[in-house]
């Protein structure tokens, strides 16, 4: 990077940062921003770079300058509105449990390197630190060569849950290493989990929308499955669950109180721990996954529900998958008063992960890499996400509605009713981009008119020019919906 755009980097960042901390509405109309050169000092960066920042804020309306006082959070910036939970029925039948055929659609878009990426939730190679992983595994390699000789331990290679036992400290919670069984990624540890405290044929409740790998595992398993309303600021509605429990004969519940996929919702602290303690009032268990925790915007990780569970009935899973290596595929689950059966489950699943993955993630985690990385990840994904926000907002037509997260790596966008998003994925395809349509996301095909979109590469033309182009295929798919309506 040339100093020029280290320096249009470093303004662009802070800037994102500032703007999303004013969209969670942490910042409100008519606060007054930190001095320039206040900032400047705490942030170690340059007058100019800051003063840079909160220019680019002024003119997208966030911010404004108030002679000889400063910059002040405007009382009234316009904003895209954020896309709308599903209205729901607690006491309406269980839906057959229907898994979507766009992730069939998905997964062939994801072995097309000619595929715009912008459906699946993968991140670009460049912004992983393979190289470095890839180092650590072959010295460990060398140094143990008895490392792929035997099986490892069923829960987990030792050095490894040590580190997530330390990790587990910025969770908001302390899990100590024997409480951890390593799985291949979460998504094993969300099977694992399921299995451990359902049969076939229980009733789960789970976020609509939700992970449509959450919606495999329930299919895999024989489960059936309720839908709560998952809306995009606080998540889960915990009042609707709370009919849901009294109406019905729910196993169990599975949530992602943080950054939520595809919402991008985040539970506060005092909803996380209503949900587990309402729970508790079942004694139902909560699977938890905080796959995505560490990854909030302005740095600050938020706790897991599991930090205000009492008595063990939270599952918390969760992986390097968005964060290190997708590819090295180790995940974990902490299992709490189920641990037992899950270690056994593990063992009776896949016997043990590969041992050297497991090494190199310990050796990466034990060293201050993991945070250095996590910082500028973090950053990337805060400036990538709002380009494309910004980008969805100029592109898409009236009356879409776009989700503002504060961490992780996806849009959830609502487009207008008549939208079909199935129909678009498959238009899309032909342009040679993938996007996720929303009925992957619903165990009853809802979410018709929605749309994911993973910003997980880094901002370029082919990443605006695909975005240009989607908007052109709602547009043409929207002008044929209307003669059909009159
Ligand atoms: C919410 C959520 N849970 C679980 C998974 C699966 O993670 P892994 O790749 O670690 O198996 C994903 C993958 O995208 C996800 O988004």
């Amino acid at each position: 990077m040339t100093g020029m755009a280290r320096t249009a980097h470093r303004y662009r960042t802070l800037a994102t940062q500032i703007a999303a901390t004013i969209r969670a509405g942490a910042l409100r109309g008519g606060h007054r921003l930190p001095s320039v050169r206040h900032l400047s000092r705490e942030r170690g960066i340059s007058v100019t770079t800051t003063l840079a920042a909160y220019r680019e804020l002024e003119a997208s309306g966030l911010v404004e300058a108030r002679a000889r006082s400063g910059y002040f959070v405007c009382r009234n910036h316009a904003e895209a509105p954020v896309p709308r939970a599903p209205r729901l029925n607690p006491r309406a039948p269980v839906a057959r449990l229907s898994v979507s055929p766009g992730i069939e659609a998905l997964m062939v878009s994801m072995r097309d390197s000619t595929v715009l990426p912008l459906g699946a939730a993968t991140i670009d190679a460049a912004l992983l630190p393979a190289r470095s992983l890839n180092r650590l595994m072959a010295t460990l390699a060398r140094e143990s060569a008895a490392a792929g000789a035997t099986y490892g331990p069923p829960q987990g290679v030792a050095t490894l849950r040590q580190q997530l036992a330390n990790r587990s400290l910025t969770w908001g919670t302390a899990i100590p290493a024997d409480g951890f069984v390593v799985t291949v990624g979460a998504m094993e540890a969300l099977n694992l989990a399921l299995r451990a405290v359902t049969r076939p044929g229980d009733l789960i409740a789970l976020e609509s929308p939700t992970y449509f790998g959450v919606l495999q595992v329930a299919e895999g398993l024989g489960l059936r499955v309720i839908e709560i309303p998952c809306a995009s600021g606080d998540g889960l509605d915990l009042d609707h669950l709370a009919q849901v429990l009294r109406a019905q004969p729910v196993r169990a519940c599975v949530a992602s109180p943080n950054f939520h996929n595809p919402t991008g919702s985040c539970m506060s602290n005092e909803s996380k721990e209503r949900l587990v303690r309402l729970l508790a009032r079942h004694d139902l268990p909560l699977v938890e996954d905080d796959l995505y925790g560490d990854l909030a915007f302005d740095g600050t990780r938020p706790s897991c529900a599991q930090a205000f569970d009492r008595h063990g009935r939270v599952l918390l899973c969760g992986s390097v998958s968005k964060t290190l290596a997708p590819g090295y595929r180790v995940g974990w689950v902490a299992a709490g008063r189920y641990q037992a059966r899950v270690e056994q489950l593990k063992f009776s699943h896949t016997i043990a992960n590969a041992t050297l993955p497991q090494m190199a993630v310990a050796e990466f985690l034990s060293t201050g890499r993991y945070d250095r990385h996590l910082r500028s990840l973090r950053a990337t994904f805060a400036v990538q996400v709002q380009r494309m926000r910004e980008a969805v907002t100029a592109c898409f037509p009236e009356g879409t509605r776009i989700s503002q997260p504060q961490g992780a790596f996806f849009l959830w966008i609502e487009l207008p009713p008549a939208l079909d998003t199935m129909a678009l994925q498959q238009a899309a395809l032909r342009a040679r981009i993938a996007v996720a349509p929303g009925p992957l996301f619903s165990a009853s095909g809802r979410f018709g008119n929605f749309l994911r979109l993973s910003c997980g590469l880094p901002w370029s033309a082919r990443v605006s020019a695909g975005i240009a182009r989607l908007g052109e295929l709602i547009d043409a798919q929207l002008a044929r919906a209307r003669p059909r309506r009159r």
